[in-house]
């Protein structure tokens, strides 16, 4: 007989308890607990759901040393898309569970679709979201529909394994995990119980047939992969797809890759026909513009293993009310406030009275402490109004003394301020170490300290 019980279970980290609590022990967070109906499986039932029949739970366990694994039939399948080969380390693993997160309406089911229209292997779609109709008006949209695209509406898990196990497809693809239902357990739809079933479920499958599955997940408002973070656990890959809702650019990140980086990133530009991949993202990031204005500077950045220029804005403006404003568009509000603390203190410069605002272009977050560099002369570009020509270009992170500091990869950053026809680099005076300045077409600059920028570029 199967027992019904009744758990509480934290909708942020996913921890559980037998009563409810205000304060989850797990993660901290307040007022997350939600009562969950959860049936225990007798072991008759757990037996048969293994997909190997029943038989299956009384093979006997068995270790086997290492050296005689074959590791030859572990195969990738490489996508047509090149920056999802690249964002996955190299194209999808066999039996692996990739779990990709994204706010609503960012393109996470456009872009799962594209590869299953495009990719040559035989997929199995699942959609819990739209219809049969819409999935084929989206496809039309995206052209180039393939006949190797299956289509399959429906939640239920069971159904949908049945299904799988039917047509056998070489890649399933589920919109989304929140929608599915698994008969096993009586929770919703959604709530945290039910998501971890299913993708225990999911994953029992993936690793029994050696089919790659991608789950889409929601995120909430808070960023994370919605409901449980145990999801994360669970999957083998988790990608984060994001990007500025007035913007079309969208990147692809890795949180978690067992078969690969985590610092590989793809960049996508959404169009009317679907996702173009980018392959060179600095032609897109450096805005357009014929006159030097005061309060940008471009940075050579690394996103990942690859180097990229983007364009950094600041506005520094009188402040009109008492309690100045500081405002960071795809750059970290604290480290704005620190580096502004060091112009203060190093610099001398007032920007205790001013309002500050700050952006990265084209929507795009970084993460990248080389960037320091650009930001702090946009922002003392805009303080002065003194313009910086736009065939400079800056790679370093400022110190808590107002130091410059070394940058890891600075030659792959030279090399694409180079080859994208800048005509100087500001580095840091510690990066020279091994480093051949004159191979280089592009003038390299190299300072120890803010004040030596500001002496070189606005005294
Ligand atoms: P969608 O893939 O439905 O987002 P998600 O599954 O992450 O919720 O993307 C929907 C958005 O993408 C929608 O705002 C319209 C836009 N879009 C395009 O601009 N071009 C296209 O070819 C497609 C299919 C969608
Ligand atoms: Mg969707």
């Amino acid at each position: 007989m199967t027992k019904i019980k009744s758990i509480f279970a934290c909708t942020n980290c996913g921890a559980t308890s037998p009563k409810w609590v205000g304060k989850c022990p797990a993660c901290g967070e307040w007022n997350t607990y939600v009562e969950e109906l959860v049936t225990k499986p007798t072991a008759q039932e757990e037996k048969q759901r293994s997909w190997k029949g029943p038989q299956s739970g009384n093979q006997q366990a068995r270790a086997v040393p290492l050296n005689d694994i074959q590791a030859g039939n572990t195969q990738r399948l490489t996508t047509p898309d090149k920056e999802l080969n690249r964002v996955m380390g190299g194209g999808i693993v066999p039996g692996s569970i990739i779990l990709i997160g994204g706010q609503p309406g960012i393109g996470k089911s456009t872009l799962l679709l594209q590869l299953a229209l495009q990719v040559s292997a035989t997929t199995l779609y699942v959609s819990g979201e739209e219809s049969e109709e819409q999935i084929k008006m989206r496809a039309d949209r995206l052209g180039g529909s393939r006949s190797n695209c299956l289509v399959l509406t429906e939640t239920n898990t069971d159904k949908i394994l049945t299904v799988a196990q039917q047509t056998g497809p070489q890649l399933i693809v589920i919109d989304s995990i929140q929608t599915l239902s698994s008969p096993h357990i009586e929770s919703t739809p959604g709530s945290v119980s039910q998501v971890r079933e299913c993708a225990g479920e999911m994953q029992r499958f993936a690793k029994e047939t050696n089919i790659p599955i991608f789950l889409i997940g929601h995120i909430t408002k808070e960023g994370s992969i919605a409901g449980p973070k145990l999801l994360e656990h669970i999957v083998d890959t988790v990608l984060q797809f994001e990007g500025d809702q007035h913007y079309s650019y969208r990147i692809l990140r890795t949180l978690k890759n067992r078969f690969g980086s985590t610092d590989e990133m793809g960049i996508y530009e959404m169009q009317s026909g679907g996702l173009r991949e980018v392959s060179n993202p600095s032609e897109l990031l450096l805005s357009q513009k014929d006159e030097d204005l005061s309060g940008s500077a471009v940075a050579a950045t690394m996103e990942g293993m690859r180097p990229m220029l983007i364009e950094t804005q600041a506005l520094v403006s009188r402040a009109v009310y008492g309690t100045p404003q500081r405002s960071a568009t795809g750059f970290d509000l604290r480290r704005l406030s620190m580096l502004l603390a060091v112009l203060e203190k190093r610099g001398g410069l007032p920007f205790a009275v001013n309002d500050v605002f700050l952006n990265i272009a084209g929507g795009i977050r970084v993460d990248d402490p080389a960037i320091d560099l650009a930001i702090v002369c946009a922002l003392i570009s805009s303080l002065e109004d003194v313009s910086i020509p736009s065939n400079i270009c800056f790679a370093g992170e400022v110190g808590l003394s107002g130091e410059i500091r070394a940058v890891t990869r600075i030659e792959q950053r030279i090399q694409e301020a180079d080859r994208l026809g800048f005509k100087e680099i500001y580095i840091s005076k510690y990066n020279t170490k091994g480093l051949d300045v004159d191979r280089y077409g592009i003038k390299v600059r190299t300072i120890g300290k803010v004040e030596e920028l500001y002496r070189a570029l606005f005294a």
